[in-house]
């Protein structure tokens, strides 16, 4: 039985994957630095499946707490999910951002290698698709970004072709994600931002809880079919289901896959509005702002590569994404 390392495992989509590597059949190890989740996500992740799950709170920039996990644990492979990922906080701190997510996960690639184990599946993003792309985004497609989060998922892929062009031995997955949301439909484990959301989901749930009073949606005038934001939104468990298929190619096959994770669609935040109020039995009071600095108009996949590669196809609607959404909020609230 194979051992995954779930670095980030505490995390929104690191959990979710947890979950479904251990229906999957796989021993999984969670590793978390636990700056934005909580440790007591691993016994929820343990409570949902059944399976015990070893923990360790270690950092990307602490390598002798990473090599202690790879001296008592045999890993096999590496989900490394481990990362900052607020755009706006990385431009005030790019220096962080820089060390962390790129220093960091050339400390884990480095560990990896002294013990031997070279698969890893990197949670990239859409992000890195830019802004000058059409879509629907193919994975072939120039990358490039508009702040320091977002170069730091371009400067890993390509970091990480690099090291297996270096070493054929190398099993390397870029998977992109788009916009994941929802929760496991326990409501045990969810997104659960510290502070203020910036995404618009947990945005949306938390006026919809009366936690906050009003959604500011970020322009009316974009060239889509309302004038607001599209972006291809994903159920969190086909994103972790999209993990155990990427996790099976790779462990029989050597190389790089870039790999989009998208349903293929779009949803506009007045769609999302209405499907989360439909969802929720709640009103969303919401008033129309400026544009945000760094948005594009519209954003979704081209899920074919997904397809044809991993046989991996996400099955959950925008009103399944918001009743599991709005379950997690209420139980957690
Ligand atoms: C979605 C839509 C906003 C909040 C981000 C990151 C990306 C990735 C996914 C990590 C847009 C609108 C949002 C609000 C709004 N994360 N919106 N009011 O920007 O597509 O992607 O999360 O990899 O890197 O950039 O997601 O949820 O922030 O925005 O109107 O309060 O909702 O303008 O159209 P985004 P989002």
């Amino acid at each position: 039985m194979k051992t995954i390392l779930v670095t980030g495992g505490t995390g929104f989509i690191g959990s979710h994957t947890c979950v479904e590597l251990l229906k999957a059949g796989y021993q999984v190890v969670v590793m978390d630095n636990l700056s934005n989740s909580k440790a007591d996500v691993v016994k929820k992740i343990e409570t949902i499946t059944g399976r015990t799950v070893p923990f360790y709170r270690a950092d990307l920039l602490d390598v002798p707490s990473m090599d202690r996990i790879f001296r008592e644990q045999k890993i096999d492979a590496v989900i490394h999910f481990a990362g900052l990922k607020a755009v706006g906080e990385s431009v005030e701190k790019p220096l962080l951002y820089y060390q962390n997510n790129v220093s960091g996960t050339i400390n884990l690639c480095e560990v990896m290698h002294k013990h031997d184990c070279k698969t890893i599946v990197f949670s990239s993003s859409a992000t890195v698709y830019g802004m000058h792309n059409p879509v629907p985004m193919t994975e072939d497609m120039p990358t490039s970004a508009t702040n320091p989060y977002g170069y730091t998922k371009v400067m890993l892929e390509q970091i990480l072709t690099d090291l297996h062009t270096a070493d054929p031995a190398w099993s390397v997955m870029l998977l992109r994600y788009f916009n994941p949301i929802g929760a496991h439909e326990s409501g045990l484990i969810g997104e659960n931002p510290n502070g203020i959301p910036n995404n618009l989901l947990p945005y949306i749930a938390q006026v919809a809880l009366g936690k906050l009073p009003c959604l500011g949606v970020f322009g009316d005038d974009y060239d889509t079919v309302d004038g607001t934001g599209v972006r291809d939104y994903i159920h969190v468990v086909d994103l972790a289901l999209g993990h155990i298929a990427a996790c099976r190619y790779a462990f029989s096959h050597k190389g790089v896959e870039i790999v989009n994770l998208g349903t293929g669609s779009g949803t506009s935040v007045l769609q999302m509005i209405k499907a989360y109020e439909k969802a929720s039995g709640r009103a969303i009071p919401f008033a129309i702002r400026p544009r945000r600095a760094g948005d594009v108009a519209t954003c979704y996949a081209d899920t074919q590569k997904a397809k044809d590669l991993l046989g991996w196809t996400a099955q959950r609607d925008i009103d399944q994404m918001c009743k599991d959404s709005w379950r997690f909020t209420v139980q957690n609230a």
